[in-house]
């Protein structure tokens, strides 16, 4: 499969070349961009280590495992079982010439087979949530080396209802970083609304309609409730 980017003048959509036909999406990390300035907060609380091993847990389309690589000179393997997210990481990581230290992996977080101790650090921005918490502590817990730290991206109350899971997996809460109040809202989904919009009235046709549903009723549920999606970085240690 041969894939291209191009963005449009807005920069909210990007054409694939998905062999020899053109397909237009919207670019949602484009409205993601600013949220990154958060990962770096989280990532400068974490003690440094030289060149660390970073595992990416459920990367998408890279934007995070890309800031991964610059924050650190280290080697970053990100997974995913979303193999069109990993395509276009793939596309990233050969035209950012990072393909001696980034690696997109095709697999599960269950079934990865990494070694035990493989990794300085796991880092999850959107993921755990979506999987069984202890089945996820226990295997990160064993993917990670002695002393080594996961970072979690979640909503406040899901990491304030699983905590307890990590911690009996051998986890310590050391630090964390809270997102401003209803930033998900006020700086992604309204511009995504707006955006939608904007394509719906003014280049219609240009996105696949059926494609945007999905996402117009997820703006809905966060609007109705923009509290409910506050997010903080949990930054936990392996002591156990
Ligand atoms: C909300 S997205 C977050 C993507 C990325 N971390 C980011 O911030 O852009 C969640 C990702 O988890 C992936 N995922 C779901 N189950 C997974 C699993 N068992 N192992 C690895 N990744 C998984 C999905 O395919 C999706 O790409």
């Amino acid at each position: 499969m041969k894939l291209e980017y191009h963005h449009d003048l807005f920069g909210h959509l990007e054409l694939h070349q998905v062999t020899g036909k053109i397909i237009k999406e919207l670019n949602q990390e484009s409205l993601r961009t600013g949220f990154l300035a958060f990962t770096r907060k989280a990532f400068a609380l974490l003690p440094g280590i030289d060149n660390p091993h970073i595992l990416d847990i459920g990367c998408g389309s890279g934007m995070v495992t890309l800031e991964l690589a610059a924050l650190s000179q280290g080697r970053i393997i990100g997974i995913d079982i979303d193999k069109q997210a990993l395509d276009k990481l793939n596309v990233k990581i050969k035209n950012h010439g990072l393909s001696d230290r980034v690696q997109a992996v095709h697999k599960s977080l269950f079934k990865t087979r990494f070694p035990d101790d493989t990794f300085d650090l796991a880092w999850d921005e959107g993921t755990l949530h979506l999987l069984a918490t202890g089945k996820s502590a226990r295997e990160i817990n064993r993917l990670l080396k002695p002393g080594g730290f996961l970072v979690m991206n979640e909503t406040i109350d899901w990491l304030n209802r699983h905590l307890k899971k990590f911690e009996q997996y051998g986890f310590i809460r050391r630090d964390q970083v809270v997102l401003p109040e209803k930033l998900w809202w006020t700086h992604y989904y309204t511009p995504l609304q707006k955006t939608i919009l904007e394509l719906e009235h003014q280049q219609p046709g240009s996105v696949d309609l059926k494609k945007l549903k999905p996402l117009k009723r997820e703006i809905e549920m966060v609007k109705r409730d923009p509290g409910k999606f506050d997010c903080a970085f949990f930054i936990l240690e392996k002591i156990g």
